[in-house]
């Protein structure tokens, strides 16, 4: 009996999983990684569909009590938002497929929420049914000075006449102008522009990495950092080589080499970008030719690489010899008489005990809740994630210059299918998740699943000389789990018999590494002599 699992996905996902997901996919930064034939060998190759079949009952059905207001666009209301921003000729939208980096594009798309006294004067029966509105992401590439904004975009209805826009200023703290800048809107053409220095320093970054520079992933801090150089304000990037996995696992983030560069890459013309140095054992040089003459010197110091490329060690699979009876089955939980929550699948709409709720998803921060209920009466309106930050620290400048603000890339586009019996109970409830961005729409089947469990103790007890009892501790869950790049973010809404409500988060995956190659004794304090 397996305890743990792994799966081989279809080729195709495997690009989506690598690190530094941008809206947009990068070229170059991130390798479609074919599938080495002896792999699929070794890796039981499992089909998840039946996994979750087995087993199930079905689920109890239930009509939501009122339609789900806050339910995701449709695929045909985020077509109809689409071809309406097309129509307007003074955004000048290119289609997301055919964009540039001069072109403005649609980003992504969600519901706009209605206004919470809308909805309830609805509910009351005071109002009529809120109208559907769009948030929108647009990219304005298409000028010197690139951003981003939000815009509201509706009415959604079939007749798309009353339709408008206008800026989101609603959905942001800021006062006024809500236009976000963007430094990075030419992040492909910047990618060419590194590539142009790694081949003027080519032999050596091959002696000192052993291997040529386009072997490695080059990619780094995320969001760019800002230096006043000469009292001007310069936009700049440093950047890391990163091994590239040469087996299917996913931990490129444990093969940091060593070498960094940093780029300034102030303004949108490639002429005014330059390489302002590199950084190798401790010594930061001031440019390509110090970073050369050092390199030719015959007292450059040269240091053990984080090599470790083929793997193995990094993979998770099962390793080492069985521990005793594990090759018993492991415990599990069964649904003796059924499962005892209902769900409205089309209304994405849930009840369990005293509880009630319905679901909604967004391509930003994945699942939501709203008009949380317990007996009958409404105790949250809306509950979901507002952010998730990763800040890094370490003694290497990509590392300390990163800050990862995660529902940038999105909760909703990396919440992929759960695995039945290992993410879930095999009996949970699975439903589908659908995201909007870059003018396609994506369902991920059984993205969400909900289930009630035995926690193994029970929620109270008492004995005395003349009687015992206790109750069960029983939890009903609704869980998805989204892989933004390196970090696994698993998120829990849990309903309990008690009436309390909990939300956990909890963290797997493979963390962003520091490579350790020199001063040892002074690991996390890393002096830094400048040439
Ligand atoms: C399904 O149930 C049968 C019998 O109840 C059991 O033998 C089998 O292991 C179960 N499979 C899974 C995946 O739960
Ligand atoms: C956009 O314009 C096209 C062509 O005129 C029209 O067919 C389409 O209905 C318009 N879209 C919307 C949402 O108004
Ligand atoms: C519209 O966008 C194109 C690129 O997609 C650009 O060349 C053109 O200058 C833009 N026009 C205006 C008026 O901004
Ligand atoms: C919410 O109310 C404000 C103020 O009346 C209005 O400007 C806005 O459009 C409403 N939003 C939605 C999504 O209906
Ligand atoms: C979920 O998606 C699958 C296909 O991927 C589809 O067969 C199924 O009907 C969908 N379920 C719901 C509840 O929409
Ligand atoms: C940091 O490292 C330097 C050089 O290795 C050493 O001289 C210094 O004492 C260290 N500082 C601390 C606080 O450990």
């Amino acid at each position: 009996m397996r305890t743990t699992i792994s799966l081989l996905i279809a080729s195709a996902a495997l690009a989506l999983a690598a690190p530094s997901p941008k809206i947009l996919p990068l070229k170059g930064l991130i390798r479609n990684r074919p599938a080495p034939e002896d792999l699929l060998a070794q890796i039981e190759i499992l089909k998840v569909a039946s996994l979750a079949a087995e087993n199930t009952t079905e689920t109890e059905t239930i009509t939501a009590p009122y339609k789900n207001v806050w339910a995701s666009l449709t695929t045909a209301e985020a077509a109809q938002v689409v071809s309406f921003l097309h129509n307007q000729t003074d955004l000048n939208l290119t289609a997301a497929a055919d964009a540039d980096t001069w072109s403005n594009w649609v980003g992504a798309i969600d519901l706009a929420p209605p206004n919470k006294t809308d909805v309830l004067d609805w509910i009351d029966g005071k109002a009529s049914e809120p109208p559907r509105f769009a948030k929108v992401i647009l990219q304005f590439q298409a000028t010197d000075e690139p951003y981003l904004e939000e815009m509201i975009v509706g009415p959604i209805e079939s007749d798309s006449s009353s339709m408008t826009y206008r800026p989101y200023t609603e959905g942001s703290t800021r006062i006024g102008n809500i236009r976000q800048r963007n430094y990075d809107a030419d992040a492909d053409v910047v990618y060419e522009f590194i590539e142009k220095q790694c081949s003027q320093a080519a032999t050596a970054i091959k002696s000192l990495l052993g291997a040529d520079w386009s072997e490695f992933d080059i990619w780094g801090i995320d969001p760019l950092w800002h230096e006043e150089v000469d009292n001007d304000e310069r936009v700049m990037y440093w950047v890391g080589f990163w091994g590239v996995p040469t087996t299917l696992g996913d931990f490129e983030t444990l093969l940091p080499q060593g070498l960094y560069m940093k780029i300034d890459q102030t303004s949108r013309d490639p002429k005014n970008w330059k390489l302002v140095g590199w950084l190798y054992g401790g010594v930061y040089y001031r440019g390509t030719a110090a970073f050369l003459a050092a390199f030719e010197s015959p007292t450059f110091e040269t240091y053990t690489r984080n090599e470790g490329v083929d793997g193995s060690w990094a993979m998770t699979d099962n390793k080492g010899s069985a521990l005793p009876l594990d090759s018993r089955a492991p415990p599990m939980q069964i649904l003796p008489e059924g499962k005892r929550w209902k769900v409205d699948a089309d209304a994405k709409f849930v009840a369990y005990g005293d509880f009630e709720y319905f679901i909604s998803f967004t391509r930003d921060t994945g699942v939501r809740l709203f008009d949380i209920k317990y007996k009958g009466e409404r105790i949250i309106y809306e509950l979901g994630l507002q952010e998730a930050l990763a800040h890094y620290s370490g003694a290497d400048p990509v590392q300390s210059g990163t800050g990862y603000v995660d529902s940038y890339y999105g909760f909703g586009p990396y919440a992929f299918e759960l695995l039945p019996g290992f993410d879930c109970p095999s009996y949970a409830t699975f439903l589908n998740a659908t995201f909007h961005a870059n003018e396609i729409s994506t369902t991920h089947p059984a993205a969400i699943c909900l289930f009630e469990s035995d926690m193994g103790t029970p929620i109270q007890r008492h004995a005395s000389s003349a009687y015992v009892s206790a109750t069960k501790g029983l939890v009903f869950t609704m869980r998805s789990v989204s892989t933004v790049g390196n970090y696994d973010y698993s998120f829990d809404y849990n309903f309990y018999q008690d009436g309390s409500i909990e939300t956990v988060v909890r963290a797997s995956g493979y963390i962003q590494s520091v490579p350790m190659p020199y001063d040892p004794l002074h690991r996390y304090n890393e002096t830094i002599s400048i040439v």
